[in-house]
């Protein structure tokens, strides 16, 4: 018997010959690396049943062997405007391409992950669901979309699916089941922190690096990690669990005359908390999603918001969600009867929010450093803060303690070949990962080649971590580094205006197998620089436009270029 309570993390596991088994392949696609611990989970969950798994990012499975693929799960989230995540994007292209085989060998099911404030929630996973039986494929447990506070209807999933997998396969044994029992048990005792149990990290440094005159507020943080146990790479990220503005919570109960003394239950274990700390730490109270409407609209008996919703389309119901927040929901269709029960059920759970990594394991394993931009705007008449970069800017002080843990990154990781060149592309905040990876250059005396680009809006008051970077130009451990300031000329400069100016050098280094990573704004700059990467493929390697897109997708499928771009 195996006993191993950890994820498979191998292609496949071989299992002792003497139990039949049955395979089962896991594929996901990540971006932020959430369908990748879930899909670890899942893995984990069939390989104590006695399953033989496959586990795989969707991109890195060889479609060829799809029609043999007896069952197949998929976790995939959904990027941006309904886009596949980018180690899924191949797979997606091929599936709905002529090439993609007849699959009525195939038995399938999809979980996917979305966030229902946006209009093309789980797409990826509608999509390949869709197909997948479209080529013939036996949908064996329906398709479940998640919203971002995903736990519960995963765990839904995953049970149900295991459960039909394991009635339909002669394959349990009852030896395994114990087996995984007594793991649980010795998994229990070691309590390790993760996104359900997150470790407390105390606040050692919360300094502004924007200067006076900046139109920006950045702020370095530096977390205490000592005591978790937490190990991480250069590339990965941490969660952060925050809580809402009180100000903002304070109005909300004026708002519904409730009182914030009165408790309630905050999840289906029956945690009771005061409402007050409810709405300030587990419940969203900043973001309204369409389905949040729908339950408002039984939940208010406010005749307005049922006409306004019956009456509404899509279009009219996004463009209303579109910058308000449950405090303006009720303020414009305040409800005729309501119980903090009902309205609780309506909101979804507080996510954690998601920073890489500024600094380096290996030179300061008992901290971590983020690079957190403060999110503030006027919309609808009323300020509004970004809720985690809110309170890191305006309410946390050193000595208070955040809820955290590491979220590894399966799309940002740099090479493990020191003879690969880096090159590194990180305006505002994006910069992040890459003074993480030099501090971790700087700290192994590992010896690579690198080039930094970085852009900020004035030379002056923006140039984040300007010490560092001129530090390890120095030593050599930056081998390069092109800055664009945006708002010191008359004309703007952008990053990807600075490589283009390189185009010659910046094509040699990819000839010598350099690996490009993008960090940072997706919506403008990674576009930008993508089309730039292109630009400089077509005119420095004599390439089509169509020849370069597929030059840039190989190069992402060998990982040689990679972004993590929000
Ligand atoms: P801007 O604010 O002057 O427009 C970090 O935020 C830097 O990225 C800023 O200098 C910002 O310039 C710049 N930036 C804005 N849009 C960009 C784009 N499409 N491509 C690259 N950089 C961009």
């Amino acid at each position: 018997q195996h006993t191993s309570s950890s994820p498979p993390q191998v292609d496949s596991k071989p299992m002792p010959a003497s139990t039949f088994t049955r395979k089962v392949t896991v594929l996901y696609g990540s971006e932020t690396g959430t369908a990748r611990l879930l899909s670890e989970m899942m893995a984990e969950k069939l390989d104590a049943a006695n399953f033989m798994v496959t586990l795989l990012a969707l991109d890195d499975f060889k479609t060829s062997k799809l029609k043999k693929t007896g069952d197949l799960l998929i976790i995939t989230a959904t990027h941006g405007e309904g886009d596949p995540p980018n180690n899924a994007i191949s797979f997606y292209e091929f599936l709905h391409s002529r090439k993609a085989p007849k699959l009525d060998q195939l038995r399938f099911s999809v979980l996917s992950l979305g966030d229902t404030s946006y209009e093309f929630f789980c797409q990826t996973g509608k999509d390949l669901d869709k197909r997948l039986e479209e080529l013939g494929g036996e949908r064996l447990y329906e398709r479940v979309d998640c919203d971002l506070d995903f736990d519960e209807q995963a765990n839904l999933w995953m049970d149900g699916v295991l459960d039909v997998l394991t009635h339909s396969s002669d394959a349990v044994d009852h030896h395994a089941r114990l087996d995984q029992k007594q793991d649980g048990m010795v998994a229990a005792e070691q309590a390790v922190f993760s996104r359900t149990n997150p470790f407390m990290a105390e606040v050692i440094e919360n300094i502004t690096l924007s200067g006076r005159g900046s139109q920006k507020q950045t702020h370095h943080l530096e977390l205490s990690l000592e005591g978790s146990d937490f190990t991480f790479k250069p590339g990965d990220s941490i969660g952060i669990y925050p809580k809402n503005d009180p100000k903002l919570v304070e109005q909300l109960l004026t708002e519904l005359t409730w009182d914030a003394d009165q408790s309630l239950a905050v999840n289906k274990q029956g945690e009771i908390r005061s409402l007050r700390e409810a709405l300030l730490s587990h419940f969203e109270i900043t973001v309204l999603t369409i389905p949040m409407l729908e339950k408002a609209e039984r939940l208010f008996a406010n005749s307005a918001l049922s006409d306004f919703i019956k009456a509404g389309n899509k279009e009219t119901l996004l463009a209303y969600i579109k910058g308000r927040d449950v405090l303006d929901l009720v303020t414009d269709f305040p409800p005729e009867k309501l119980e903090p029960e009902e309205f609780v059920s309506m909101l979804r759970k507080l996510p954690a929010r998601l920073y890489s990594i500024a600094s380096s394991y290996k030179a300061n394993p008992d901290e971590v450093h983020l690079t957190i931009g403060k999110v503030h705007y006027v919309t609808h008449g009323r300020e509004r803060f970004g809720v985690c970069s809110g309170q890191v800017s305006t309410r946390l002080e050193i000595g208070d303690k955040l809820p955290i843990y590491i979220q590894k990154n399966p799309n940002f990781q740099f090479p493990n070949d020191p003879q690969t060149p880096v090159i590194m592309i990180g305006p505002g905040t994006g910069v992040a990962p890459f003074r993480s990876y030099l501090e971790e250059l700087e700290e192994t005396k590992e010896k690579q080649r690198t080039w930094l680009f970085f852009g900020e809006q004035h030379f002056l008051y923006d140039f984040l971590y300007q010490v560092d970077w001129q530090k390890w130009l120095k030593t050599g451990v930056l081998s390069r580094m092109d800055v664009a300031f945006s708002r010191d000329t008359d004309q703007k400069v952008y990053v990807q205006h600075k490589m283009l100016e390189k185009s010659n050098e910046f094509y040699n280094w990819l000839k010598a197998g350099a690996a490009v990573y993008v960090c940072g704004d997706e919506k403008h700059m990674a576009k930008d620089v993508h089309q730039t990467l292109v630009t400089i493929l077509k005119q420095e390697g004599d390439m089509s436009e169509e020849k370069a897109e597929s030059y840039l997708q190989q190069m992402r499928l060998e990982k040689r270029y990679q972004r993590d771009v929000y």
